[in-house]
């Protein structure tokens, strides 16, 4: 099959789903072929939609993300649920190719899947719906360093989408939500950036709006200690995983106010190598025995890195951060901050107890405040000829 004949193909049952004119479909897929220009290799570039683990999980981090999260209507049920699934994950899987969705239309928007990932996650609600209340993902315990808001906290349904073109993003999005539309009603969405692929070599550590690099220590995918933190192991939810999304503030104008020194202490790294304030590269690993000449710790009790520490690696968590920045308070104030995104294989055992800690005592608090929080079951891939969730809704 030629290109151009699956867009034909697309564009026919296209036409039946939406009633339009065949003809009209097909001109427009037709179109959408002819005005394909030769895209640069990451406009062209695909991540694999299909497999045993959703993308956008292990997948290196595209430049943006939206993270969408839905209220289901009053009657979606298990059934409802299940062809909502089905067409959301037809959707998906044309899209991460560069190929338009069934009745899409604007199809040249498709074309340049610049990494595109669309990863779902089931909320409590979602469960309750199914009638399988009894498997949903536990709510979080209040931490006392919460100022959480309702307008960006739970949901029943997430869409996470990830690209490294910001159109394809906002295009795939929209097609996702059209479809989505008579099952559910948008809660929230979140947008998020990195530094992208033209600045940053993948692999590398990305800045943070604190001008931190974040995510040094993180579990490497395809290894066997990634293995055993991110993805479940029997039952259901076999392959996938769960997700805490937390969405924190930074105030970064007391941040500005703090010296050098101030805020590599609460962290316990440099800013400049990011390497531990013991040592000296970023992977070098820090010595917390170490003491300065006062007989202190050069890397404080109170610091990020030790609160947040975890000594067995196949139990950490992997931290898919993106930072948000959301205009400007009249006084030209930065509404920015962290989207947190932690996955892992087991959320009590893995997330509450670092977030715990953190929340205990940790320096960095004194600029940080978490504000929205949900937590999502990440379901399986599947294979081409199935669909996501198929292990729970079917
Ligand atoms: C490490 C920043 C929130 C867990 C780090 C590092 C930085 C950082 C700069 C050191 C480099 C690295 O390994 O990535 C931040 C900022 C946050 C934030 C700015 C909020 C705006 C959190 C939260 C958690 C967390 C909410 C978990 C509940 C971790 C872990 C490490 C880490 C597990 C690695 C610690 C180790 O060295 O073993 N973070 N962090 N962080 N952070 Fe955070």
């Amino acid at each position: 099959l030629t290109r151009r004949g699956l867009l034909a193909g697309g564009a026919v049952a296209a036409a039946a789903a939406a009633c339009a004119p065949v003809s009209a479909v097909q001109e427009a897929a037709g179109r959408a072929s002819a005005g394909r220009q030769t895209p640069l290799p990451g406009g062209a570039a695909v991540e694999p939609f299909h497999g045993v683990h959703q993308a956008g999980i292990a997948t290196s981090p595209q430049t943006f993300a939206v993270f969408a999260g839905f209220d289901l209507r009053p009657g979606t049920d298990r059934a409802a649920l299940a062809r909502l699934m089905r067409l959301l994950t037809d959707d998906a899987r044309r899209l991460t190719r560069g190929e338009p969705a069934l009745a899409d239309t604007d199809a040249e928007l498709a074309l340049l899947p610049a990494r595109l990932t669309v990863t779902f996650g089931f909320g409590p609600g979602l469960f309750e719906a199914a009638g399988a209340g009894h498997l949903a993902p536990r709510p979080l315990p209040a931490f006392k360093v919460d100022a959480l808001q309702p307008r960006w906290s739970g949901g029943d349904l997430l869409v996470q989408v990830c690209a490294d073109d910001r159109v394809t993003l906002a295009h795939a999005l929209r097609v996702l939500v059209r479809d989505a539309r008579s099952f559910a009603t948008v809660r929230w969405t979140q947008q998020g950036f990195r530094q992208s692929p033209q600045v940053r070599a993948p692999g590398t550590t990305q800045r943070n709006l604190m001008g931190q690099l974040d995510g040094t220590v993180n579990p490497r995918p395809g290894s066997p200690d990634f293995d055993r933190a991110v993805w479940v192991r029997d039952g259901w939810l076999r392959g996938g995983t769960t997700l805490v999304l937390r969405r924190i503030r930074m105030d970064l104008e007391k941040w500005d106010a703090a010296d050098r020194a101030a805020k590599e202490f609460s962290v316990g790294r440099r800013l400049d190598t990011g390497a531990p304030l013991t040592g000296r590269a970023e992977a070098d690993e820090p010595d917390f025995a170490a003491v300065g000449p006062s007989g202190l710790p050069v890397i404080s009790e109170y610091a990020h890195i030790r609160r947040a520490r975890v000594t067995d690696p196949g139990m950490r968590i992997l931290r898919r951060a993106y930072n948000y920045e959301d205009g400007l308070s009249p006084e030209g104030r930065p509404d920015a901050g962290l989207l947190f995104a932690s996955y892992q294989a087991d959320v009590e055992r893995q997330f509450v107890p670092i977030q715990r800690r953190l929340a205990e005592v940790d320096l960095l608090n004194q600029w940080i405040t978490p504000i929205g929080s949900a937590v999502f079951a990440v379901p399986p891939g599947c294979a081409p000829d199935g669909w996501i969730g198929e292990t729970l809704l079917s």
